[in-house]
């Protein structure tokens, strides 16, 4: 048994604890990626994407790239939540220019090819990069570990790639919602084991994915997102006491205070259409707040970008992790990373 790592002087943990900061931590989704010319040429060198996420050198090398440049206070592990389908026995491929491609998993027939438990030694680089950036990190910096949500997981899966709505997903869900559980509750039991050995080789706190929740209707949203979310939560806990986790339900909407309340995060990640006003008032006095600056206001950058990052302080006198909507885009100019962190940190 492991407890969770100390606060210490980790600004993004006390927050995490509850506490606002003058200035809040800041850290971006998807800050190590191609807007990055340091990252494009470590990953020309590494070959295909996987290839990245399993090589604990680069894969530390490249986590370890934006906190250099910009001294975010938190690193993000670099692997990808498609590593969970893989180590259950799926096929997964990144294609060029094309995103990930799966073995779809069309019915029942399916879930021959899906594996009990997950094995482990296919994800051991990632806990190897874990504890490499953990040795590379200033001691202010926390460092966050992830996964996908089983829902979100699961609508690749499904579909074997990434679609417009997901829709295969939600119709197989509907058509067969037994098997479709017996897919979940192995991406539940597989994803506690992930994120405890994440925090186990080092990670400080722990962030879910869930992407693609904003799609479900409210009672499926309950069933496939919440319920399965609380499970990961409560499972991890268990061999973690105090572990801190943080939910990123895209597109939760109406549906973020029941989420808050059911799952038990410990933060709730906003995407950019979240109404500021409403996550001051309703969300941010039972539990701090990630987000939730508009990836498309950053790539504008100029007045845009200064009203954006303006109206997301405005929930700086409560907890508050300052970070994108969503994941920071392959255009973006590096300067509007510079103009947006000038005016949070006010230097
Ligand atoms: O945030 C970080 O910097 C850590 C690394 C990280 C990646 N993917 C690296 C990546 C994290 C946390 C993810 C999560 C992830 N992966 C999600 C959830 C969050 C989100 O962005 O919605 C999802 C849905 C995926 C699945 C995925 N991975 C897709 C659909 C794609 C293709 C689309 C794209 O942006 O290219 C990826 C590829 C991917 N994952 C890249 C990176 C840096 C780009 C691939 C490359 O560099 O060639």
């Amino acid at each position: 048994m492991v407890s969770a790592n100390p606060v210490g002087t980790k600004p993004l943990l006390q927050v995490l604890e509850g506490h606002a900061q003058d200035i809040p931590p800041v850290w971006m989704m998807r800050q190590a990626g191609r807007y990055l010319p340091e990252y494009r040429e470590v990953r020309a060198k590494a070959g295909v994407f996987l290839d990245l996420c399993f090589n604990p050198e680069l894969a530390a090398e490249v986590t370890l790239q934006p906190i250099r440049r910009f001294n975010f206070d938190a690193a993000i592990l670099f692997s990808d939540i498609l590593v969970m389908p893989l180590a259950l026995g799926r096929k997964v491929e990144f294609l060029a220019g094309e995103g990930p491609k799966l073995e779809p998993m069309k019915d029942a027939a399916s879930l021959s090819g899906l594996r009990e438990r997950v094995d482990h030694d296919v994800l051991a680089p990632v806990y190897e990069t874990v504890r490499r950036v953990k040795a590379g990190l200033p001691d202010n910096t926390t460092l966050i570990g992830f996964c996908g949500a089983p829902w979100t997981v699961a609508t690749y899966m499904v579909a074997g790639e990434g679609t417009s709505d997901q829709g295969p997903a939600r119709l197989f869900a509907y058509r067969d919602p037994e098997n479709f559980k017996r897919i979940i509750d192995r991406l539940v039991q597989g994803s506690i084991e992930y994120l405890v050995a994440q925090l186990k080789a080092g990670a400080d706190c722990v962030q879910i994915f869930d992407t693609w929740a904003g799609i479900l209707p409210p009672e499926q949203f309950d069933r496939w997102c919440m319920e399965p979310t609380e499970r990961i939560v409560t499972g991890v806990r268990a061999q973690v006491p105090g572990a801190k986790i943080i939910g990123f339900p895209r597109g939760a909407g109406a549906m973020a205070l029941p989420y808050v309340e059911i799952t038990g995060v410990d933060a709730i990640g906003l995407d950019w259409m979240f109404p500021r006003s409403l996550a001051h008032d309703i969300l941010q006095p039972r539990v701090p707040i990630q987000g939730n600056v508009d990836p498309l206001a950053l790539l504008a950058g100029g007045a845009a970008l200064d009203r954006e990052v303006e109206d997301v302080l405005t929930m700086a006198d409560r907890p508050l992790i300052f970070n994108l909507g969503h994941g920071i885009l392959p255009e973006t100019p590096i300067a509007h990373v510079e103009q947006m962190l000038k005016r949070v940190r006010g230097a």
